[in-house]
């Protein structure tokens, strides 16, 4: 038995998926099968890295989760994007101690790629020459079944982490209802030998993340799924969360990490979409700001031009008769942000109070 690998959040590595193999023999001739668990080498354990950052407000969001959680409940992170939906999942099930089991949502799996399926054929071949005037050979086939993420999670009693699940179909999601709400794992026309129904291990959880406002390659969430989870709807990290992380990230001093946040937290309240710039962007000026050596500064261009590189396709849309305003809107922000003389202006201190 392999033993889990590590996985560090908040970097989550994606896990490619793997074609079974193709099976070179007829199928009609099938005698028997066997079950085969072969996901272990998708058990991670989850670890905080050294970029990972702990406020208040994660660790307020933390316990909520487990308590949910250990009552027996599957819980469901909904928000727009950048909110911390993924990184907090690894963190919520790493307090629970246990591997974590990663499915991310895709629109072409159907259900057998959450609980496994008949991966190939096994022969085998006897040749009885005893008495060597006689011989006799017998061959047989065998079906491979191969689990897969979900049913090893609910044999082992794993976390299940499954990121972005509307973005598998519904049909494929269904057999997460009877996970849920029973307790059991219904396989009987896909696993063709072992049990057909699984009862759920115990300690197995399922923590599930989304984004309502995705409208690209997502589907309809079914409200059977909704009605067996806890959704905990996160809107943009706290103030002091995002300082912490572009700080953890970059290594930046604080006051240019406030300076940033401030400049993405104010573009998010410009233009139709309030959840855009994200504090990926503000990660991103933070690290190429370090990189340069730079500072958050007005007169610093060099700041000024990677503003403007990063937050263009946030602000790319905002249009007036035609002409795009993005230049001059992160221009004006930037000045709001960092145009007054030392120390901070009444006005600073009065958006900083609006925008918590
Ligand atoms: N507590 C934290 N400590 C350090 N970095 C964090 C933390 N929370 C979020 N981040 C960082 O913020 C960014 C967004 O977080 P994350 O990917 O978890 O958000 P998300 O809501 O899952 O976004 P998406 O919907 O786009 O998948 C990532 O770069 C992540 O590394
Ligand atoms: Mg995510």
């Amino acid at each position: 038995m392999s033993s889990p690998e590590v996985a560090r959040y908040p970097v989550v590595e994606q896990t490619p998926r793997e074609e079974p193999p193709v099976p070179n023999d007829d199928s009609a001739t099938v005698l028997d099968a066997e079950v085969k668990v072969s996901a272990e080498d998708v058990d991670i354990v989850p670890e905080a890295s050294d970029s990972f950052v702990s406020t208040p407000y994660v660790e307020s969001l933390t316990a909520r989760a487990l308590t949910y959680m250990d009552v027996g409940y599957a819980l469901h992170f909904a928000g727009p994007a950048g909110t911390g939906k993924t990184t907090l999942a690894f963190h919520v099930a790493s307090k629970r101690g246990r591997p974590v089991v990663l499915i991310h949502g895709d629109d072409e799996y159907a259900s057998s790629d959450l609980v496994g399926k008949d991966s190939g054929y096994h022969k085998s071949k006897l040749v009885d020459n005893y008495i060597h005037s006689v011989m006799k050979t017998e061959e047989s086939l065998s079906r491979i079944w191969e689990d897969q993420r979900l049913t090893t999670a609910c044999i082992k009693g794993y976390t299940l982490i499954y990121d972005e699940f509307n973005r598998s179909r519904p049909e494929a999601n269904n057999v997460l209802l009877s996970v849920l709400e029973g307790k059991i794992l219904n396989l009987p026309n896909l696993r063709r030998s072992g049990e057909g129904n699984l009862h759920v291990h115990e300690d197995f959880r399922a923590i599930l993340t989304s984004n309502p406002e995705e409208y690209a390659g997502v589907h309809k969430t079914q409200d059977a799924l909704l009605d067996r989870l806890i959704t905990i709807n996160l809107g943009h990290l706290d103030r002091e969360t995002e300082i912490a992380i572009a700080m953890a990230k970059s290594g930046l001093p604080r006051p240019d990490a406030e300076t940033i946040v401030d400049i993405i937290r104010e573009l998010r309240g410009v233009g139709v979409n309030n959840h855009r710039p994200t504090i990926r962007a503000g990660i991103a000026i933070a690290r190429i700001l370090a990189h340069h050596q730079g500072s958050a500064q007005i007169g610093d261009s060099t700041f000024e031009t990677i503003c403007h590189d990063v937050l263009n396709t946030d602000t790319a849309k905002i249009t007036h008769q035609g002409q795009s305003l993005m230049v001059e809107k992160v221009q004006e922000t930037i000045r709001n942000v960092c145009g007054e003389p030392a120390g901070r202006s009444k006005d600073r201190r009065r958006r900083e109070r609006e925008r918590k």
